[in-house]
C-alpha cells in the first residue's frame, strides 16, 4: 500500500462541514478582531509609498499577542489535526490564516499550484492545467517559464487566492520520486532559473509565491521520518544552489519546508537550512511555512527559523502563546516570524491589491498551456526523418494505446489539477478528483490527429490486446502509439520501465510497422527497451489541458520542437546512483487509515536512513562520473531542423564571456537550446562538468546568430565549507558549447585566478 503518511484520502478532501454553530462562533470571533470603530488606529502602514519593511514594522507595533499568534499557524485541515472553527472562512485551498481585519490586514488564501489550481472541482471553479513543471523546464525558456506562474497567479486570484504553493524545485536525485513531474529536473542551475522565473511570473501579479520543499524531499516513501545524510558541500552545490537561485531571481516571499530530516533534525527545525542557509547567507525576507503537518516543535521550530505552522495549530497556536508567555520562547522571535509574514504581503501587493474574484480565461489558459506544451515536448528519435508526418501523403494511421482516444493522464498528488466534467476515463463525469485517482484530461490525441487529416482513415486500438494492435498497425501507414507512466505524490514508483505490459506492446507493433512513432506520457524518465525499433520517440510529459493539440502539432510539423531535456534518461535503474530504492521500515510509517497518524508524525516517526553518497553527482554529473552510458542525455533533444556551432570565444573577467555562432543548416526555422558547460581545474575536485549557461536562440533556415552567454562566477565556484562561501578555485576552466550534454563541439580552456 502506498504510504499515505500525513496524507490519508481524507486530509486531501478539504471537509468544509457548515454548521450554524460553527458560524455563529465564527462571526463572534471576527467581530472580536474587527473591535468597536474607535479602535481602529489610522493604518499609516497603508501609504504604499513606503517601504514593506517600514510597513510591516508599523503593523506590528499595534498587534497584540493573540493576534500575532494568528498569524504564525493555519487553521486547519482535515486528518492533519484540530480543525478551528474560522476554517468555514477559508475559499477552499490548503491553507487559510486569519487575518487582522482590525488592522486592515487580509487573510492569506492559499492554493496548491504547482501546474494550475488544485480544488477547483469540490469548489465550482474551473483551472488550466499546463504542463507538468518537468515539462515547463524542458522548453529552457526563462520567458515560458513565467508566462506559467503569471497563468497560474491570474487564476489563483480570479478564484480568491492570495498565495501559491508552487514552485517545486527539488532535484531529481531519485528519478523513481512519484513527484518528478512536479519538479524542474537534475540540474540547479537550470531548475533554478526555471523556478525563479515562474515566481517572478506569478508575484508580478500579486500572489504570494513560494518555492518547496526545502530541502532534500527527494522521495515519497517514508517521507515523514527519513533522515538524509549529505555532506554540506554537496548540498550547498546542488540542492541548495537551486533553491538559491529561484529566490535570487525572484524574490519569492515564501519558502516551505519539507517534511524529512536532513542530516539529523527535521527540515522544519533545522536551524542549518533555515536561518544559516537561507535567512543569513541568503538573506531571505520573506518567511518559511511549514509543509502540511512537517512541523515538529514549538522552540526548537521557532529558534531554527520556522516562521509559520500548516496547517493547523499543534505547536504554532496556543502551546506557542503559552511558551512565549512563559519565557520559554522569546518574543522576538514570534516578532520576527510575524514581520516576516507581513513584510511578505505587502512586498507581494497583496494588500494593496487583493484578488478580484473574476471569470478565469478558459481560453487564454487553453493558449498558454498549449504554447507551453509545443515549447516543452522533446523530440527524442526521428530515425530517417519519420517526423514531421506529411498529411498528404498519409492514407491510413494507426493509433494506439493510453486511452489516447480520450484523453491525456496528468500527475496526481496536491498538485493536481481537476479536468473540466470529472476524469475523461474513469469512472466518468466526477465533479472533482480523488487523492490518488489517476486523472485523465479530455485532450483527445486521437481527435487532434484525425482533425490533421481529415481524408485519411484513422484507426484506433486501445493496445489492452497486443495482437490486436499490432493487426491494426500493419495495415496502417504510421503507428502512432500512445503510452504512459502516471506520477503522484505520497508514492514513488516501483521501476522505471512502462507500466502495464506497455513495453511489450510498444515492441509488438514495432515489430508489424516499421513506422511507428512513440509518445510518452510521463512524469520524468522510463526506460525502453524497445527504443532502436521504433521510427520516433516525442517525449510529451504531463502535456495539459490542450496536450493532444500540442503533440498534434509536433507530429504534423506545424511546430518544430525546440525542447531539450532537463533531466537523463538511464538506460536501467541498475545505473542509478541507488539501483534500489531506500523504503522505509513500518515503524517509520503510519496507516492511511489511522486517525492519529497526525500525532504520531507530529511527535516525530523514528527516523530511517538515505545516505546520498553520489553527494555532487546527481544527475548526468553521475554518469558522467562513473562512465555509465546513458538512454537519453541531460540537454538532449532534436529538432526537424539542424544546427551547427562555430566561432567560440571566451573572455574572463568579472563573469567569464562566452561567445560563439550558432547556425540554422536545415531547410525550416527552429529555435535551438543552445548549452555551455564548463570542467573545472582538477584540484576543485568535481565531476567533469556542469552546465553553467545556455540561451535559447530562434533561427529562420539558413540563419546564423552570434550568441553571448554571461557565465557568473559563481556558476564556475565550489562551495567551501569551511569558510562557508563560494570560492573559484584557480587553474584551468574548460568552456565547452553545444547542443546537449554529448555533443559539444566548441571548446576552449582559460586560465582563471
Ligand atoms: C505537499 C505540499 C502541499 C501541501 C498542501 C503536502 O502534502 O507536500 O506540496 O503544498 O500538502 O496541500
Amino acid at each position: 500500500m502506498p504510504l499515505h503518511a500525513p496524507t490519508s484520502p481524507i486530509r486531501h478532501g478539504i471537509l468544509r462541514p457548515i454548521v450554524l454553530s460553527t458560524i455563529i462562533l465564527n462571526l463572534a470571533v471576527l467581530a472580536a478582531f474587527a473591535g468597536p470603530r474607535d479602535n481602529v488606529p489610522s493604518r499609516p502602514w497603508m501609504n504604499a509609498s513606503l517601504s514593506p519593511d517600514e510597513r510591516a514594522a508599523m503593523v506590528l507595533k499595534q498587534m497584540t499577542l493573540d493576534e500575532k499568534i494568528s498569524l504564525l499557524h493555519g487553521t486547519g485541515m482535515q486528518g492533519l489535526g484540530p480543525m478551528s472553527p474560522l476554517s468555514v472562512n477559508s475559499n477552499g485551498g490548503a491553507g487559510y490564516v486569519v487575518g487582522v481585519p482590525r488592522l486592515g490586514i487580509p487573510a492569506i488564501q492559499m492554493s496548491d499550484a504547482a501546474y494550475g489550481v488544485r480544488s477547483s472541482g469540490e469548489n465550482g471553479r474551473y483551472s488550466t492545467a499546463l504542463p507538468s513543471d518537468v515539462a515547463g523546464a524542458a522548453s529552457w525558456d526563462p520567458h515560458a517559464a513565467y508566462e506559467y506562474g503569471a497563468l497560474i497567479a491570474r487564476e489563483l486570484r480570479a478564484q480568491g487566492y492570495n498565495m501559491s504553493l508552487g514552485g517545486g524545485v527539488n532535484l531529481t536525485r531519485e528519478p523513481r520520486n512519484g513527484r518528478t513531474f512536479e519538479y524542474m529536473g537534475e540540474d540547479p542551475i537550470l531548475a533554478g532559473t526555471m523556478v525563479g522565473s515562474v515566481m517572478k511570473g506569478e508575484q508580478a501579479q500579486h500572489v504570494i509565491g513560494d518555492i518547496k520543499h526545502y530541502a532534500l524531499n527527494d522521495q515519497e516513501s517514508g517521507r515523514n521520518a527519513v533522515n538524509v545524510n549529505i555532506d554540506k558541500r554537496s548540498m550547498r552545490e546542488s540542492d541548495l544552489l537551486a533553491f538559491e537561485i529561484g529566490l535570487q531571481e525572484s524574490n519569492a516571499a515564501a519558502v516551505m519546508c519539507s517534511y524529512n530530516r536532513v542530516d539529523g533534525d527535521y527540515a522544519c527545525e533545522n536551524k542549518y537550512l533555515l536561518t544559516d542557509v537561507l535567512k543569513r547567507d541568503w538573506n531571505f525576507k520573506g518567511f518559511v511555512l511549514s509543509d502540511w503537518a512537517a512541523t515538529h516543535s514549538i522552540a526548537k521550530a521557532s529558534a531554527a527559523g520556522l516562521d509559520h505552522e500548516e496547517p493547523a495549530e499543534i505547536f504554532y497556536g496556543n502551546p506557542m502563546k503559552k511558551a512565549v508567555l512563559s519565557g520559554e520562547v522569546p518574543l522576538t522571535e514570534p516578532d520576527d516570524h510575524v514581520r516576516r509574514i507581513l513584510r511578505s504581503m505587502f512586498a507581494c501587493g497583496v494588500i494593496d491589491d487583493p484578488p478580484q474574484r473574476g471569470v478565469v480565461d478558459v481560453v487564454g489558459g487553453f493558449e498558454v498551456a498549449q504554447k507551453i506544451a509545443e515549447q516543452g515536448t522533446v523530440l527524442l528519435r526521428n530515425e530517417q526523418s519519420q517526423l514531421p508526418l506529411d498529411a498528404s501523403k498519409l492514407h491510413t494511421i494507426a493509433v494506439i494505446g493510453a486511452h489516447s482516444d480520450i484523453g491525456m493522464i496528468s500527475g496526481g498528488g496536491s498538485a493536481q489539477v481537476d479536468p473540466p466534467g470529472g476524469n475523461a476515463i474513469m469512472p466518468p463525469g466526477k465533479g472533482q478528483t480523488h487523492w490518488q485517482d489517476q486523472i485523465w484530461f479530455p485532450t483527445s490525441p486521437l481527435r487532434s490527429i484525425r482533425a490533421k487529416v481529415p481524408s485519411a482513415n484513422v484507426q484506433y486500438d486501445a493496445g489492452t490486446d497486443p495482437s490486436s494492435a499490432a493487426a491494426l498497425a500493419k495495415t496502417a501507414d504510421v503507428a502512432i502509439m500512445f503510452a504512459y507512466q502516471w506520477e503522484s505524490e505520497d508514492m514513488d514508483l516501483d521501476s522505471l520501465s512502462l507500466p502495464e505490459n506497455q513495453d511489450a506492446l510498444i515492441a509488438k507493433v514495432a515489430a508489424a510497422n516499421p513506422h511507428t512513432i512513440v509518445v510518452l506520457e510521463t512524469g520524468g524518465p522510463v526506460t525502453m527497451p524497445w527504443a532502436n525499433q521504433v521510427s520516433a520517440i516525442l517525449e510529451a510529459w504531463y502535456a495539459g489541458s490542450r496536450g493532444a493539440e500540442a503533440v498534434a502539432n509536433v507530429l504534423f510539423g506545424d511546430v518544430n520542437p525546440t525542447a531539450k531535456l532537463p533531466l537523463t534518461f538511464p538506460r536501467s535503474e541498475a545505473d542509478l546512483p541507488h539501483p534500489n530504492l531506500v523504503k522505509p521500515p513500518q515503524s517509520s510509517t503510519t496507516r492511511g487509515d489511522d486517525p492519529d497518524a497526525w500525532k504520531k508524525i507530529a511527535a516525530g516517526l523514528p527516523p530511517f536512513q538515505i545516505k546520498y553518497d553520489e553527494g555532487l553527482k546527481v544527475g548526468y554529473k553521475w554518469y558522467d562520473a562513473e562512465d555509465k552510458q546513458v538512454l537519453f542525455p541531460f540537454g538532449y533533444g532534436l529538432s526537424y531542423t539542424t544546427y551547427s556551432y562555430s566561432n567560440l570565444k571566451v573572455v574572463p573577467g568579472k563573469n567569464v564571456r562566452v561567445s560563439f555562432t550558432v547556425t540554422n543548416t536545415g531547410n525550416r526555422a527552429g529555435a535551438e537550446v543552445a548549452e555551455v558547460y564548463a570542467a573545472l581545474p582538477a584540484s576543485a575536485a568535481e565531476p567533469p562538468k556542469r552546465l553553467v549557461g545556455w540561451s535559447k536562440v530562434a533561427l529562420k533556415a539558413g540563419e546564423s546568430k552570434e550568441v553571448t552567454v554571461d557565465v557568473q562566477q559563481k556558476y564556475l565556484s565550489i562551495f567551501n565549507v569551511d569558510q562557508n562561501t563560494w570560492q573559484l578555485i584557480p587553474g584551468d576552466y574548460t568552456l565547452m558549447v553545444g547542443g546537449s550534454s554529448q555533443n559539444l563541439p566548441l571548446k576552449e580552456s582559460i586560465n582563471l585566478k
